[in-house]
């Protein structure tokens, strides 16, 4: 039996609202808190109950810091899809955070391994209070992809091609204008995370929700490692994306 918590949720926007309030909640209370974040279609609605409760004048986001999951690679910067417009489009650009406060990987210049050992430092200096996570078909989290050591700091992956064809949707439906590589925090990092709030949606989830709640912990399936996780591991999953538990 794993001791992650589930909270089964009607649809996308219960989903938002209670894992929005579980991030808002920990804002309120610790206002110079650590966030991990993540891009993707999962954590948009969340996005946007924080921005909501920004215009409300329920919270500051002033002493946050924040810390992405990943980056593509071989995409500048100012591309509407690199994870660092996504960022700014979906949340920074809405709220009052201060933009020093926010860590992003980097996959410009020419020395990633330097890249990623410089952002597990910063994660290592800093202790994440709250990692935000969606999670791929296949299992994995961040860009950690199935057979990803359980050990991993951040790293440059190469994507697979069913993760390729998932994220084509936000590039014209054209798999070969998706990037074949990323820059991703690794396992080991996300486990260090003090707690995790994980949030799925939809049919096409459904197998990986069964398989992180029942399955096996392997390194086959990224996700599994969650299961033996220190701290408190709360997933926000609608309906569909419990239909097969
Ligand atoms: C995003 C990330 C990915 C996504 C996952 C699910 O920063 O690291 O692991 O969380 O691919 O994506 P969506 O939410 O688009 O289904």
């Amino acid at each position: 039996m794993s001791k992650i918590e589930l909270i089964k949720v009607k649809d996308y926007n219960e989903l938002s609202e209670v894992a929005g309030k579980i991030m808002l909640e920990l804002v309120k209370e610790k206002p110079a808190c650590t966030l991990g974040l993540a891009t993707g279609s999962s954590p948009i609605g969340l996005y946007q109950y924080l921005i909501k409760a920004y215009n409300n004048k329920e919270v500051s986001f002033k002493e946050v810091k924040t810390f992405n999951l990943d980056e593509y690679c071989d995409l500048p910067v100012s591309h509407p899809e690199s994870y660092y417009s996504f960022m700014h489009t979906n949340l920074f650009n809405h709220i009052d955070i201060n933009e020093g406060n926010v860590h992003i990987p980097s996959s410009v210049g020419g020395d990633l391994e330097k890249n990623c050992a410089d952002y597990s430092a910063a994660l290592n200096a800093a202790t994440v209070d709250m990692q935000l996570l969606g999670i791929g078909a296949n299992g994995h989290i961040g860009f950690n992809e199935p057979g990803t050591s359980f050990e991993s700091e951040t790293l440059i992956v190469t994507l697979k091609e069913k993760t390729r064809q998932d994220n084509a949707r936000f590039f014209d439906n054209d798999i070969n204008q998706v990037p074949t590589h990323a820059i991703t925090m690794g396992i080991k990092n996300i486990m260090n995370a003090k707690s995790v709030l994980l949030v799925a949606s939809g049919k096409n989830k459904a197998d990986a929700i069964n398989k992180l709640m029942n399955g096996p912990i392997t390194e086959d399936f990224p996700a599994s490692a969650l299961q033996n996780h220190k701290g408190k591991v709360i997933v926000v999953a609608d309906e569909e994306a419990c239909s097969l538990l």
